[in-house]
């Protein structure tokens, strides 16, 4: 039976808190992002590579697999949870998933292109999922179908309000490109004027597959400017481990935030871990290695030493790559942002 020696022999301590996951540079480690699958409905052009390479299923851990090693890093100190994919509500098992993570004592969270909402939205309440980030590029329907080689837009837009008349905290994951969507900042922002909702933009990134180069990325500095030109915001507060810097439009209902991951990162507060489908484990979204746990489980082994020691050597910033523009890395669909 997999993994049955280490499960046989481990007792789940309790309150008894182990020391927490902690960093050569003190940052504790308690929010886990995890992928839960390398599928997706969508084909968005910067996520998904034309071709990308599926990892066998024997390679991908089972239900108990994933979640025994969630379970395992939750009993390490994490109290935040996000499922992120490809897309999380394309995995067959997400139900059994959600059934059991509910029953933890974390906070809940989930990253989807929002396409199967609807199906989903009962479940996602009854068992507290109730913060829901929706990728979102465009509020043009036939740049949405050139940007992510689908359809489905109409479909997205219904469900991020369905999302906010069921009181889900809702947020929309906009990445900038130029010549692609910078043009719709200002759109965006308008958006939330009668609608709750926080517009979240991200600077586009390097990934493999995704034809990355440095004139597609739009900076912090030129988006405030170009929002600037339509409205007067104010800066909010933001949170210690926030990546988003948070502005608002004042009156309006919801807000607009900046993730600058390139011009000005946020890795001094870092407290994310990442596991992917395959049950590697990452420390750093840029990290190019990464740590198998499914194998040592597989092998009746606790993955505990092998998580603090790869939290122990996690680089201060950017996974210590001094230019990440120009290094390989997985395609974004396979870590889930
Ligand atoms: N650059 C920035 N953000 C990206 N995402 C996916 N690929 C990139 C990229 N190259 C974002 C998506 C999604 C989240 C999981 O990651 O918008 O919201
Ligand atoms: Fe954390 Fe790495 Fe992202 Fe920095 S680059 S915020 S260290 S995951």
């Amino acid at each position: 039976m997999m993994g049955m020696k280490w499960l046989l022999s481990h007792r789940y301590q309790g309150d008894e808190m182990n020391e927490p996951l902690i960093d050569k540079h003190g940052r504790i480690h308690n929010y886990l992002r995890v992928s839960l699958i390398e599928k997706c409905n969508l084909r968005c052009r910067y996520c998904m590579p034309e071709n990308p390479d599926w990892t066998p299923k024997e390679e991908l851990c089972t239900t108990d697999e994933l979640l025994t090693l969630i379970d395992r890093f939750i009993e390490l100190g994490v109290v935040k949870v996000r499922l992120t994919g490809g897309e999380p509500l394309v995995r067959k098992d997400f139900n059994t998933i959600l059934e059991h993570l509910a029953g933890r004592d974390v906070e809940l969270s989930m990253t989807t292109n929002g396409i199967l909402i609807d199906r989903h939205i009962r479940n996602l309440k009854d068992h507290g999922l109730l913060k829901i980030n929706v990728s979102l590029d465009t509020l043009i329907p036939e740049r949405f179908a050139m940007i992510t080689r689908r359809t489905g837009f109409e479909k997205v837009i219904k469900n991020i309000k369905l999302l906010v008349d069921e009181g889900f905290e809702v947020k929309v994951n906009v990445v900038v490109m130029r010549n692609m969507n910078e043009d719709e900042l200002i759109d965006f922002v308008r958006w939330t004027k009668d609608l709750p909702i926080i517009i979240r933009f991200i600077e586009f990134m390097p990934f493999d597959g995704n034809r990355w180069d440095d004139d597609k990325m739009v900076p912090l500095a030129e988006m405030k400017e170009r929002i600037g030109e339509e409205f007067d915001f104010d800066k909010l507060t933001d949170g210690p481990h926030d990546t988003t810097k948070h502005y608002q439009v004042p009156g309006f209902a919801g807000q607009f935030g900046i993730i600058s991951s390139m011009t000005e990162h946020f890795c001094g507060s870092c407290n994310r871990i990442r596991l992917l489908a395959n049950g590697a484990m990452k420390n750093c979204l840029f990290s190019t290695d990464e740590t198998d746990l499914l194998t040592p489980l597989r092998n009746g082994e606790d993955p505990e030493p092998i998580i603090r020691q790869v939290i122990l050597e996690k680089k201060p910033s950017h996974a210590g790559r001094f230019n990440i523009a120009k290094q390989e890395n997985r395609s974004m669909v396979t870590i889930g942002g």
